[in-house]
């Protein structure tokens, strides 16, 4: 299918008691818009409750709250239906690790896993398309993928399947092709002509309002948005940068 307009949500890391407002902004803009299709690129939640790090923490078993981890994403995208009105547009959503989460930990703790799956089946239906973490999907050309893990040595490393590719120029070098991808928080992108057309690889990886702990006082600085990708031939758009400041101003 033949799309004019796309609108990128890079990650959102749903967390419960933070504001899911500037989804309701985001629905907006893709009215406004007329956004054709959207690709939210995962880490759609961020499931603190079901970090691997904390499963060994004496008791934290009781502070867990798997429920609340998912249904502040499910507030979330009430806010964004909200927003989009009556305007249809095609939604997509590439898991990302953050949403792998839950089901990790509940091959750690078999006694949670009905609880996940049952939650997971209403991810899976609410009303988005929903396709497997790092597994790409193709879009007018573009791979969109929560990370591509692809090295310039053209295999998957240990490091590179945790972490995606370093840079969007490494992500470039690494898949020669058009490609968008989350995860790291900010934005970078950068682009390679070609004499089959510009081969256009992004990284742009957080649309939250809140701050993160773990960056510390200096990772907290970077490019909160979306991006619009316009004119849409395959492989290759005009974009815009979207800043939350801007959402907020225009549809708070
Ligand atoms: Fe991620």
């Amino acid at each position: 299918m033949k799309y004019k307009t796309i609108m990128l949500i890079p990650d959102t890391q749903f967390e419960p008691g933070k504001s899911v407002k500037h989804m309701n902004y985001a629905g907006q803009a893709a009215k406004e818009w007329g956004v054709d299709c959207v690709v939210q690129i995962g880490d759609y939640n961020d499931h603190p409750s079901s970090c691997k790090y904390d499963k060994d923490k004496p008791g934290i078993l009781g502070s867990r709250n798997i429920r609340a981890d998912y249904e502040i994403g499910f507030r979330g995208n009430e806010e964004f239906e909200a927003g989009l009105g009556n305007h249809s547009c095609r939604r997509i959503l590439t898991r990302g690790n953050h949403d792998e989460r839950p089901r990790l930990l509940a091959q750690t703790i078999p006694a949670i896993s009905g609880l996940v799956e049952e939650y997971e089946d209403r991810f899976e239906n609410m009303g988005w398309e929903v396709y497997p973490y790092q597994e790409p999907v193709k879009v007018s050309g573009v791979y969109y993928s929560h990370m591509f893990t692809r090295t310039t040595a053209g295999k998957s490393s240990a490091m590179s399947v945790r972490s995606g590719a370093s840079s969007a120029k490494a992500q470039l070098q690494a898949n020669l092709m058009s490609c968008t991808a989350g995860h790291s928080p900010g934005f970078q992108y950068t682009e390679l002509p070609t004499e089959e057309g510009l081969r256009m690889s992004m990284i742009a990886g957080s649309f939250y309002p809140h701050k993160m702990k773990y960056p510390g006082p200096q990772g907290n600085k970077h490019f909160q948005g979306i991006i619009i990708k316009h004119m849409l031939k395959p492989g290759t758009y005009d974009f815009e940068k979207i800043s939350l400041t801007r959402l907020k101003r225009m549809y708070g």
